[in-house]
């Protein structure tokens, strides 16, 4: 590989991982399996090993994902939670499905240890992280990772969680403490729930984790606590801690009442460690909740501060990851199924069989050369794997259960739905109906991805559009801003509230920002991120729509394929149209408001800043809301941060301190701010050349 070829592989990379984290850990919808994830992320950490030139600060292997919600998500329904900085930064894991690199690892720590030590061996809970901070023996906050800097508090919400007490029990409990762990949501709690939503019409989640990280951030602390959530704690710091070992924290912890699992053992050496990985990947199955592997942590604390850790992970833990649990069972017949972008996509009804925890009655082929690969046939044994999405996939064939009665399907050669003759492009993987304006599946499609929630957000699900176009009265976007409350009223079961809200909600997503009409226009291979960087690129649909080739490949993360798609959707005349009739019906095409705003960082934070600084004080509020956060004169339960320069207001300082809200010096603030050269700072942790942390606030990184 040259460094030319590596650099645009590496920018590739960067881009699929970054919107797969996004999808992970914003959308609580994967579309890829843990695997697959964790095979491109060792792609690009080989990469940029081979070519250190072509690392940066902001590669998503030197950060942790970030789950804080965007502006969008929060105006499409998603509560916007206060956001706190962590005290330590929460980091996540190095992780490996070779044995071979856990022995490594066991070897690294025995070499800087030079002594006897211990490792604690636990399960890898599969939910969403959590740090919970006790003061006084009180539950006082809940933050979730958000970006390993800033988490969102969701403490109104943590606090329905039936097994984390609000108070602790005994004595002998630090008056503050942080304890992190894992909320997740048992296999029963899960399949209860997409029961609900199938019966609401809800879309299902794929997986515990998801529903787990989605039930955390509702709205509603109620329901979060009906969702039958649990958590487990397996995380203590604070300053001056009376422990010496992980294990006696932990031990500690549980006798104080907080939840910690009991499958945790202590190993002495690999042999242990294996005997533990090897008991549990076979046990894994039958318990009530989702493991997706081992973490090895060294036992004693002392030893842990000299390991120290990287910009995204302690090197005195490791995780060893179980493949993929599969499942054998038969395949009844084969459906070609047609999307938005007129792809075909062979689905396998299969026998219904338990997969992790779920029943699976059906799975994604993928593409003909998929079928050709496995040579399928219609009632051939298979193996299934889970992979992000909802719908598992065939990985195998079971040959020695073939009895001659099977039949080997035949890849259709037009298109199911309208009969259009399928096409295959040069190098494309799928066959697509080329039928793009006239093929109701992918109409509808694109009408409902139009609507959806990241894009214009208007209350319409498929049931909806079906009805919509059935009665000619959509064909196109720009159809629906032209619908009536009368048309509305022809709807089955629509009455005037129905037709007033949906008219409601088609008037506010004229106020949706150019990145997520841009996103909603469809546009092959322009997802939300990389709506946002267009967007942010060319500031209007006319720069964008006039934009060759070359300009669109200047454009941060843009490579060719992306380009030459929105080169040829813009140079239809068809799509030029509906540009121009969507900016009659008053869409947002250029990007507007806070011009001189360099990130969002501070998004939902309001500060006060009180005191003499290094800066012209206005500097600091300007600093502030250059970086989406607002300023205000007083202090409130509101107010994320008191940025207290020399001689504070000492009403301020009092009040700050009363009503728990953090108080920070200049530096603090200014260590907050993105560093120069980092687009989207800061959303990797602070790490010098070695990836060793430098500060955080003014404290140093505790090594605990
Ligand atoms: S220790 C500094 N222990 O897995 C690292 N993490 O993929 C502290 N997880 O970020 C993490 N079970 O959210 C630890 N027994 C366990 C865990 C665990 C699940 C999660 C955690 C972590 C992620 C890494």
């Amino acid at each position: 590989m040259t460094e030319e070829q590596a650099r645009i592989r590496a920018e590739e990379l960067r881009n699929i991982i970054s919107e797969n984290n996004r999808l992970y850990y914003v959308e609580n919808s994967p579309k890829i399996s843990d695997y697959d994830y964790d095979m491109l992320m060792n792609e690009l950490i080989a990469i940029e090993k081979r070519f250190p030139v072509l690392a940066t600060p902001d590669s998503p292997t030197m950060k942790v994902g970030s789950d804080l919600a965007t502006g969008h998500d929060t105006r499409a329904g998603i509560k916007e939670f206060r956001q706190f900085p962590h005290r330590y930064p929460m980091l996540s894991l190095g992780n490996t499905y070779d044995i071979s690199e856990v022995e490594e690892f066991v070897s690294r720590a025995s070499r800087l240890a030079g002594r006897d030590f211990t490792f604690s061996c636990e399960l890898k809970f599969d939910g969403t992280a959590i740090c919970l901070t006790y003061r006084g023996g009180k539950l006082f906050r809940a933050l979730t990772r958000g970006d390993g800097t800033i988490g969102d508090d969701v403490t109104v919400n943590v606090r329905h969680i039936r097994n984390i007490p609000q108070e602790l029990k005994g004595s002998g409990f630090p008056d503050e403490f942080e304890i992190r762990g894992e909320i997740y949501m048992p296999y029963e709690a899960f399949d209860r729930l997409n029961g609900e939503r199938e019966r609401n019409e809800d879309p299902p989640f794929a997986n515990p984790r998801n529903a787990a990280s989605g039930s955390l951030k509702l709205l509603d602390p109620k329901e979060v606590g009906h969702r039958g959530l649990e958590c487990t704690l397996y995380h203590m710091l604070g300053e001056n801690l009376p422990f010496s070992t992980h294990d006696e924290a932990l031990r500690a912890a549980s006798a104080w009442g907080l939840p910690v699992s009991d499958k945790r053992k202590v190993c002495r050496n690999i042999g242990e460690i294996e005997e533990y990985i090897g008991y549990w990947d076979k046990e894994r199955k039958f318990l009530p909740f989702a493991t997706d592997g081992i973490v090895i942590k060294v036992n004693e604390l002392e030893l842990q501060r000299q390991l120290g850790y990287t910009s995204k992970f302690p090197r005195w833990a490791t995780a060893y990851k179980f493949k993929a649990e599969q499942a054998l069972t038969q395949v009844l017949s084969i459906d070609y199924q047609v999307g938005r972008t007129g792809a075909v996509t062979p689905v396998a009804n299969l026998e219904p069989v338990q997969l992790a925890g779920t029943s699976v009655k059906r799975a994604t082929l993928h593409n003909s050369d998929q079928m050709q690969m496995l040579d399928i046939r219609v009632g051939d044994h298979v193996y299934v794997e889970k992979g992000g999405e909802i719908i598992p996939k065939i990985t195998g064939v079971e040959l020695s259960m073939r009895t001659g009665s099977e039949v080997r399907p035949v890849f259709p050669v037009r298109c199911p739905d309208c009969g259009a003759v399928l096409v295959r492009d040069e190098g494309e993987a799928k066959f697509f109906c080329p039928n793009t304006s006239g093929c109701p599946t992918q109409i509808k499609g694109k009408l409902v991805h139009f609507v959806s929630r990241k894009a214009m957000n208007v209350l319409a699900g498929d049931a909806t559009i079906e009805q919509l176009y059935n009665l000619g009265l959509v064909r196109t976007p720009a159809d629906f801003y032209s619908l009536t409350r009368e048309d509305l009223l022809r709807l089955d079961g629509w009455k005037e509230r129905s037709a007033a809200r949906f008219l409601e909600s088609l008037a506010a997503s004229r106020e949706v920002s150019f990145e997520h009409v841009l996103y909603a226009l469809g546009i092959r291979y322009v997802g939300e991120s990389t709506a946002k960087e267009l967007a942010g690129h060319f500031k209007d649909i006319d720069s964008l729509m006039s934009a060759s080739r070359e300009d669109l490949l200047q454009a941060e993360d843009i490579g060719e394929v992306i380009a030459d798609s929105v080169t040829s959707f813009f140079a239809d005349p068809g799509n030029r149209e509906q540009v121009e009739r969507l900016r009659k019906a008053g869409l947002r095409f250029s990007i507007q408001g806070n011009a001189g705003q360099v990130t969002d960082i501070f998004k939902g934070m309001t500060m006060v800043v009180s005191g003499v600084f290094s800066v012209p004080r206005d500097k600091i509020k300007k600093l502030i809301t250059d970086n989406g956060g607002k300023c205000s004169s007083s202090i409130s339960g509101k107010t994320a941060f008191l940025i207290a320069g020399e001689k504070p207001g000492p009403e301020k300082v009092q009040k700050a301190t009363a009503s728990g809200v953090r108080i920070i010096s200049e530096e603090d603030f200014m260590q907050m701010l993105p560093q120069e050269g980092t687009a989207k700072a800061p959303d990797h942790m602070p790490a010098d050349s070695d990836g060793q942390m430098l500060l955080f606030g003014q404290e140093e990184i505790r090594q605990e």
